[in-house]
């Protein structure tokens, strides 16, 4: 029988069974999202990398004719999420989105994060002094969560006194809940911002988004809606993803204990091994959405114009037509080329710094707990409800 792609808890939960057979049955299927949204879902390799750089998939929801019309009619383009919060690179075609990404490229280049070292490192000692006196922690909860946020947040000025409240929101934002609750948390997110974008206009600091306000006032490079939804991007991103590289990149070392020796062994192998987490459970599940500016044909599917389509990270970094053994963790095998961080004009601009972050944080943890192992049977952990990101609830683990 075709399997059918659900949204529901149990898929949620393992997610990998059913993507096999509708690599091999159904690669491309139209599912409802939990929100009610109809959706065609790709899941192989090939396809998906194609569509990636595929000019006929728009990311701006005003270039998609007919769609936009219906949205705009039943009010879901009026939401408080895309009105305040939705004008950013990741919802723009060129020209606007190549205008956009030129604005923060700069911040994010390797070079330019590289001079972030010191501090990571810093950060990261301090959370793992934290954690030393304990027998168990929720790895998440200590490391893998405050570390990217504290980051990202000291990088754009957010007051450390704000985040708390910042990450609430964004955690309802990128989980699969009710519309209400996403457009309290959006109108709040987005309140919030406009009041800090004030402060920073009459209190610039040596800051991203002071930059971004200068570039605003004195270069006229973008709008009000566009400066907010900038950082807002930018900060969901670096709350929402990185914590998922360090905590999918440890359950699935310490679920292979000879890899894990291998790795303490030899450091050399660390940057390889966090491609390979990338590739073998990467945090983000569906590439954003995209839409069809022109009806395509796909494998056996007619895909009209003005539709939705979501490209499957998840499965396609697990395709056997591209990687051997891809349900297998090979923390040696050269898993570059993997789509973790998408690709194309829209691949991620944080992919540096969440390398970075990633390798410090799971070096530095294996350096300084030398008995690590997991506190739960893997099969009891459970992974959070969202259909974009792919990530545990909680970790625990004996140090
Ligand atoms: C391991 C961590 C991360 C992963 C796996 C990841 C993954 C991705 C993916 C898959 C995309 C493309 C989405 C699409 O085409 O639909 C993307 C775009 C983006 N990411 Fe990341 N991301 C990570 C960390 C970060 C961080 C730390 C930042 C913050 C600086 C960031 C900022 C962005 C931005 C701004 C875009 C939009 C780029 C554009 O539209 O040109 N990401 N990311």
């Amino acid at each position: 029988m075709v399997p059918t792609l659900e949204f529901d808890e149990r898929f949620m939960q393992r997610p990998h069974e059913t993507y096999r057979r509708l690599r091999e049955q159904r690669p491309v299927q139209q599912v409802v999202l939990p929100r009610g949204t109809k959706v065609w879902v790709v899941t192989r390799y090939a396809d998906v990398r194609a569509l990636l750089t595929d000019s006929r998939l728009s990311k701006d929801v005003r270039n998609a004719g007919e769609l936009f019309d219906r949205h705009a009619a039943n009010g879901a383009v009026r939401t408080e999420l895309r009105q305040s919060l939705g004008a950013h690179m990741l919802n723009s075609d060129p020209p606007d989105h190549t205008r956009l990404r030129k604005l923060v490229n700069k911040a994010f280049t390797s070079r330019t994060v590289e001079r972030l070292r010191p501090r990571v490192e810093h950060i990261t000692e301090e959370l793992l002094d934290d954690m030393a006196g304990n027998d168990e922690v929720d790895l998440l909860e200590s490391l893998a969560f405050p570390l990217p946020i504290t980051v990202i947040c000291e990088l754009l000025g957010i007051p450390q006194g704000d985040r708390d409240d910042f990450r609430a929101w964004s955690n309802v934002i990128v989980s699969a809940g009710g519309q209400d609750e996403l457009g309290e948390a959006s109108a709040k997110m987005a309140g919030y911002l406009v009041e800090l974008i004030k402060r920073k206009r009459r209190q610039p600091a040596d800051d991203l988004l002071s930059e971004l306000v200068h570039a605003k006032e004195d270069r006229d490079q973008l709008t009000d809606t566009e400066l907010t939804s900038m950082a807002f991007l930018l900060l969901v991103a670096g709350h929402e993803t990185t914590v998922n590289l360090i905590g999918n990149g440890m359950l699935a070392l310490l679920r292979h204990p000879e890899q894990l020796v291998e790795l303490r062994a030899d450091r050399s192998l660390l940057p390889g091994a966090i491609e390979e987490f990338l590739r073998y459970e990467g945090p983000v599940h569906l590439a954003t959405f995209r839409y069809t500016t022109e009806p395509l044909r796909l494998d056996e599917a007619e895909i009209g114009a003005g539709q939705f389509v979501m490209l499957s990270l998840l499965s396609a970094n697990r395709d056997p037509d591209r990687f051997e053994d891809a349900d297998g963790l090979d923390i040696r095998r050269p898993a570059g080329g993997h789509v973790a961080f998408g690709h194309g004009i829209h691949y991620c601009v944080g992919a540096p710094l969440a390398r970075l972050e990633a390798e410090i944080a799971i070096g530095r943890l294996l350096d300084r707990f030398p008995e690590l192992t997991l506190a739960r049977q893997p099969e009891t952990l459970v992974w959070r409800d969202s259909a974009i990101m792919r990530g545990l609830a909680t970790l625990p683990i004996q140090l």
